[in-house]
């Protein structure tokens, strides 16, 4: 049999980058910015003596890749990447600054945002809520408090009435499922609680938000797509292992379906965020060999089709909203990419509606636990300057967006990156 060698994606196909505002915009002044610059936070950081490694400034946003002031110079960068489409989130804190005042001139930054996407040609994801939240909404007790559905989706009416008639695919919440956990189970991020009753309250508040909002955003705006962006991993038991088996049918029903079979009736489509493969033998176990990112997470294009064949039981369709990795040379990221995008095509083969892929990231940007050093962008960023320049991945992405898939020519011309 011949080996494939082209893979073309079905017509219309939304090609693109992601971002989120903490990560990219700068001047953030959010419950994120003041943890950053917290005792606790650094004193964390002190003991694991990553200070001492990467300096403060690495843990602290600042003014990040300041895509504040230059969102438009970024989309023309991504226009000539090729892209037809971008995802974004919007920053509730500039938004809400106070409780239930809200600051029209920050929305209208961000109907700026969204005019600049579609002049330059991309569809928006518009994000409602990519973690930080504002200050007085943490002083009040942020996910743990039971007004939090209530508050969201006041935060997500307002938001919506003003951007909708230019948008009309809306993420509600970003993987809600890793938030919860670091922030209240593991105790990695802010608040840093390690509190099991605590984790459960927000995971379930999470679910009432997104329900809520759905309903606000259909009365505003029947036409909108809405859909969370869901952060599934790939587990994978050893054929022997019995435990292993039992401990992926819980990882699974717990971690890659319990939230979006809680919302299954609203939301019109499923945003995947794809990152990590996790083989268990007989417990939670690494396997050898493996091909690592700078971060050390586990580089296996494989597990695309896998999840992706996993979501076909809601029968949405799905827009691959991250997916990607921190590598600063530029040396893994043309050969993941390519790699990822056979494993959708096959999964598209297949039967999952898959109809779109956003890389993550459009530009290098502040990663929340270990600040700067860790570079996902297929733009790179010189934090000094804020210069910008495509990495050679950009460029092999490039081809693929404007050809609407890898074909056997573009695979002959990148043949040294791959
Ligand atoms: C995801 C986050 C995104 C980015 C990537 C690397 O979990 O949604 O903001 O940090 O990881």
């Amino acid at each position: 049999m011949k080996e494939q060698n082209s893979f073309i994606f079905p017509k219309g196909f939304f090609w693109g980058a992601s971002t989120a505002a903490h990560q990219v915009e700068g001047s953030t002044v959010n419950d994120w910015s003041e943890w950053e610059k917290s005792e606790k936070r650094l004193k964390h950081l002190r003991k694991l003596k990553l200070i001492e490694k990467f300096g403060e400034d690495n843990f602290i946003s600042g003014m990040a890749a300041d895509n504040y002031h230059r969102f438009d110079d970024d989309f023309k960068m991504a226009k000539e990447m090729g892209h037809n489409a971008t995802r974004f989130s919007l920053e509730w804190s500039r938004i809400e600054p106070e409780e239930g005042k809200f600051d029209e001139r920050e929305i209208q930054h961000y109907q700026d945002v969204i005019r600049s996407a579609r002049t330059n040609g991309l569809e928006p994801f518009v994000t409602i809520w990519h973690w930080p939240i504002p200050l007085w909404l943490r002083d009040k007790g942020g996910w743990e408090s039971k007004h939090m559905p209530k508050y969201f989706a006041r935060y997500a009416d307002r938001v919506v009435t003003a951007l909708s008639h230019d948008v009309r695919f809306w993420i509600t919440l970003n993987e809600p499922q890793v938030y919860s956990a670091e922030s209240f189970l593991i105790g990695e991020w802010p608040p840093q609680k390690m509190n099991p009753s605590a984790y459960l309250k927000v995971f379930h508040n999470l679910i009432k938000a997104h329900i809520a909002a759905y309903h606000v955003i259909k009365r505003i705006s029947p036409e909108a797509q809405i859909g969370i962006a869901s952060h599934n991993m790939h587990f994978e038991a050893s054929r022997r292992s019995f435990t292993g088996h039992i401990f992926k049918a819980v990882a699974d029903w717990w971690w890659n379906f319990y939230f979006l079979g809680r919302i299954a009736n609203y939301q019109d489509f499923i945003g995947l965020n794809h990152y990590f493969h996790h083989k268990m033998d007989h417990w939670w176990k690494n396997r050898k060999n493996r091909i690592l990112s700078d971060l050390g997470w586990e580089l296996y294009p494989e597990s695309m089709e896998h999840v992706l064949m996993d979501l076909k039981r809601f029968g949405k369709p799905i827009y691959i909203t991250e997916n990607g990795l921190a590598d600063e040379g530029d040396v893994k990221r043309p050969w993941f990419i390519v790699e990822t995008l056979k494993r959708v095509h096959r999964a598209i083969e297949n039967g999952v509606d898959v109809r779109g892929y956003l890389h993550w990231s459009l530009l290098d940007n502040f990663e929340w636990g270990e600040g700067f050093w860790p570079r996902f962008g297929l733009i790179e960023v010189d934090y000094k300057t804020l210069e910008r320049k495509m990495r050679p991945s950009a460029h092999l992405y490039r081809d693929i967006c404007l050809r609407n898939g890898v074909t056997e020519e573009l695979l002959e011309k990148y043949k040294n990156l791959l």
